[in-house]
This record gives C-alpha cells, sequence and structure tokens, in this order.
C-alpha cells in the first residue's frame, strides 16, 4: 500500500510538473501562428551583428537583466513615461544599448503576423542567436511568454552586483530557482561583451586597508587594468573586454578565471567554493561541456516565467 501510494504521488508530481511546464512555454508555440518568426529575427540580429560587434553581448545581457526582473516579460524594454523612470534607466544601465535591434526585430515580425509574437520571446531568440552567431551552441527556445504592462526602475537594485561573493550570488540566483551550476554556466555570458571601469573600481583600487588591488587578481593583469581605470577616471567609457577573444563565444573567460584574470570580483567568486570552482576548472577543460551546460541553464533562466499578460505591439511601450 505504502509503496503504491508512494510510486502514484511520484507519478502525479512528475506529470503535473511536466504539464505545467508545457502549459507555459513550447518550442512550437508559433508553428500555426508565425512559422517564419524565428528566421526572421535571426536575420535582423546578423545584420545588427554586422554593423556592430556589440550586439550579441548586448543582446545577451539584456535578456539576462529582463528574466532576473519580474520573469522574462519585456519589461527591460519599456521606456521611461514622465515621471516614472523604467528599468531601462535604473542603476546598472551603463552598458545597455542596442534596443534598436529588438525594436527593428519587432517590426519585422508585426508585418508577417500582427499581435501574434510577444517582445519577451523576440528577446528570448535574440539571446539564443547572438549566441550562435558568436561561434556558440544553439537550441531550441521554448515560447509563449507574454509581456509585462510594469517596469521600474528602481527594481534593478534586485539585479546581482559585481562586488557580489558567493553567498549572495547564490541568494540571488536560488531566488529565481537557479542553483550554483547554473551561476557558473551563466557566468560564461561574460564570454562576451566589455565592462566599465566601474564595474570593477573595487578589485584594483583601495580594495582593503591592507591592499590596493584583489590578491586573488594576477598582479600584470591588475597593473594593465589600472592603466586603463586610473583612480580618477576621466575618460568617458573606459572599461576592459570580458574576455581577450569579446566577440568569440568561447571557453576562454573560464580559462582566464582560474589565472586570475577574471574582471568582476562575482566572476573570482566563482573560485571561493569547492563545487563551483570544479566546475570552472571542468568548463575550461572542456568547451563542449561548457556549452551543454549553458544551453541548459539558458533555457532554464529564459523559462522564469513573469507576470506578462499581453502581446505588446510596439516594445517600448504598453499596449492601450
Ligand atoms: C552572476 C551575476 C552577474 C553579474 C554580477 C553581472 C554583472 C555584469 C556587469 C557589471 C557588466 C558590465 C556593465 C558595465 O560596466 O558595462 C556585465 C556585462 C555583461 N554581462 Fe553580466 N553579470 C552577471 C551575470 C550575467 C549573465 C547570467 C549573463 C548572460 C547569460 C551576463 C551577460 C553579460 C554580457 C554579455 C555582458 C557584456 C555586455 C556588453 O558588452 O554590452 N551576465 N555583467
Ligand atoms: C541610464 O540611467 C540614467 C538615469 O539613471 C539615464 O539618465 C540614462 O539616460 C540611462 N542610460 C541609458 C543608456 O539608458
Ligand atoms: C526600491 O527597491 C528596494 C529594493 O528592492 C525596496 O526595498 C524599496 O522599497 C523600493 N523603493 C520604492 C520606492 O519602490
Ligand atoms: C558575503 O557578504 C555578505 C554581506 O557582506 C556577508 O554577510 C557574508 O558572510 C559573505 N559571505 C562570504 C562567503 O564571504
Ligand atoms: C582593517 O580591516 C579589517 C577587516 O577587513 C579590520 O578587522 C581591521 O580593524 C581594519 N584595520 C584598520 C586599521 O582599520
Amino acid at each position: 500500500m505504502a509503496a503504491i501510494s508512494l510510486i502514484s504521488l511520484v507519478t502525479i508530481s512528475v506529470f503535473s510538473s511536466i504539464l505545467s511546464f508545457s502549459n507555459a512555454l513550447s518550442v512550437n508555440y508559433y508553428h500555426q501562428t508565425c512559422p517564419n518568426v524565428e528566421s526572421v529575427i535571426a536575420k535582423v540580429v546578423h545584420k545588427g551583428m554586422i554593423n556592430d560587434k556589440t550586439v550579441p553581448a548586448a543582446l545577451l545581457r539584456m535578456h539576462f537583466h529582463d528574466c532576473f526582473i519580474r520573469g522574462c516579460d519585456a519589461s527591460m524594454l519599456l521606456n521611461s513615461k514622465g515621471k516614472s523612470q523604467a528599468e531601462k534607466d535604473g542603476p546598472p544601465n551603463i552598458s545597455l544599448h542596442a534596443f534598436y535591434v529588438i525594436e527593428h526585430a519587432k517590426k519585422e515580425v508585426e508585418k508577417m503576423c500582427p499581435g501574434v509574437v510577444s517582445c519577451a520571446d523576440i528577446l528570448a531568440l535574440a539571446a539564443r542567436d547572438a549566441v550562435a552567431l558568436s561561434g556558440g551552441p544553439t537550441w531550441d527556445v521554448p515560447k509563449g511568454r507574454k509581456d509585462g504592462r510594469i517596469s521600474k526602475a528602481n527594481d534593478t537594485r534586485q539585479l546581482p552586483f559585481p562586488t557580489f561573493n558567493i553567498s549572495q550570488l547564490q541568494q540571488s540566483f536560488s531566488l529565481r530557482g537557479l542553483s550554483m551550476d547554473d551561476l557558473v554556466a551563466l557566468s560564461g555570458g561574460h564570454t562576451l561583451g566589455f565592462s566599465h571601469c566601474s564595474s570593477f573600481q573595487n578589485r584594483i583600487h583601495n580594495f582593503n586597508n591592507i591592499t590596493d588591488v584583489d590578491p586573488s587578481m594576477d598582479s600584470s593583469f591588475a597593473a594593465s587594468l589600472r592603466q586603463v581605470c586610473p583612480m580618477h577616471n576621466k575618460v568617458k567609457n573606459a572599461g576592459a573586454n570580458l574576455d581577450s577573444t569579446p566577440t568569440v563565444f568561447d571557453n576562454k573567460y573560464y580559462k582566464l578565471l582560474l589565472q586570475g584574470k577574471s574582471i568582476f570580483s562575482s566572476d573570482q567568486a566563482l573560485m571561493t567554493s569547492s563545487r563551483t570552482k570544479a566546475l570552472v576548472k571542468k568548463f575550461a577543460t572542456s568547451q563542449e561541456e561548457f556549452y551543454e551546460a549553458f544551453v541548459k541553464s539558458m533555457i532554464k533562466m529564459s523559462s522564469i516565467s513573469g507576470g506578462g499578460t499581453e502581446i505588446r505591439l510596439d516594445c517600448r511601450v504598453v499596449n492601450h
């Protein structure tokens, strides 16, 4: 009896989790209503990337921010309205750019299938394309997100800070249903892109009352960062690439991390717990294993459900 009811309990819970998952998002969501949506978006992302090499990094980061605030509901694409400041204009917006690529994709998609494809799905697909077009893995994106109607600059305080230690990162990720393994794999997004000095200032000036520079950072690497980012930096947009191949989606980020050549405290923090450190070593050794883990964790992150209710007609403003 006990064994049977245990089995049925397990069966029911496995079933209901599969059901609730497939109810929420599915790979074939637009199969009937907009069959060519993915190729149209990929074309726009490709064009954007040819014009500006920094577009893929921008799109990947944009999707991460979107999902970490109110779930993946395109809240991050809304413009501020009057006195009410949107996420876009919140504090860590310093490197957010290339919104025009999503707006262009939306226009093309609307021409083909008006009122059908959400901005949140377009952003999730564009992020996948950004990775694939940078030489990284590709995957099927589950779709069916709805767009939200709320976007508040103040909410961006809920994003993890680059100064976070491992327990703060763990907390930030677990609040969103993401594990330490997801944290290590998703931090690999820092194989693309650039950071302004302000985001790693804490590691190269006045680190603590004993030393100016984070001792876990390679000293010649630290010296080069201090040269680009002096204490009273006057160069607008000064900063550093997140790895040595910033337009290629490879496992270089993990290789450099093992050498003390990562940019943020939050990157270096992955070396401070044995489990995360072991994963960093694994991904530094095997690009294949990194790709596989990244895809799994991206699908998880991009499925964080938001409270969206509509298919926005213009990604910058809520429907009337
Ligand atoms: C683990 C917590 C994370 C923290 C603390 C963090 C923090 C940051 C910071 C501070 C920047 C640079 C901003 C600037 O000064 O210009 C940045 C850039 C970036 N982040 Fe993260 N990030 C995290 C996770 C992620 C995830 C999960 C992804 C995607 C999977 C991601 C993708 C990117 C990309 C692609 C850039 C470069 C953007 C560009 O060049 O336009 N980050 N991140
Ligand atoms: C970033 O936010 C500030 C206000 O916090 C705003 O003045 C600025 O225009 C925003 N930058 C971008 C690129 O959105
Ligand atoms: C702003 O965000 C912080 C942290 O998420 C929260 O504690 C605070 O209540 C918010 N303030 C307003 C005015 O919404
Ligand atoms: C991380 O920082 C928080 C807040 O400063 C602190 O309470 C915690 O002990 C730190 N954890 C580790 C592992 O250093
Ligand atoms: C230096 O910092 C440590 C902790 O980081 C603290 O315990 C110590 O009192 C500080 N020393 C001085 C001289 O401020």
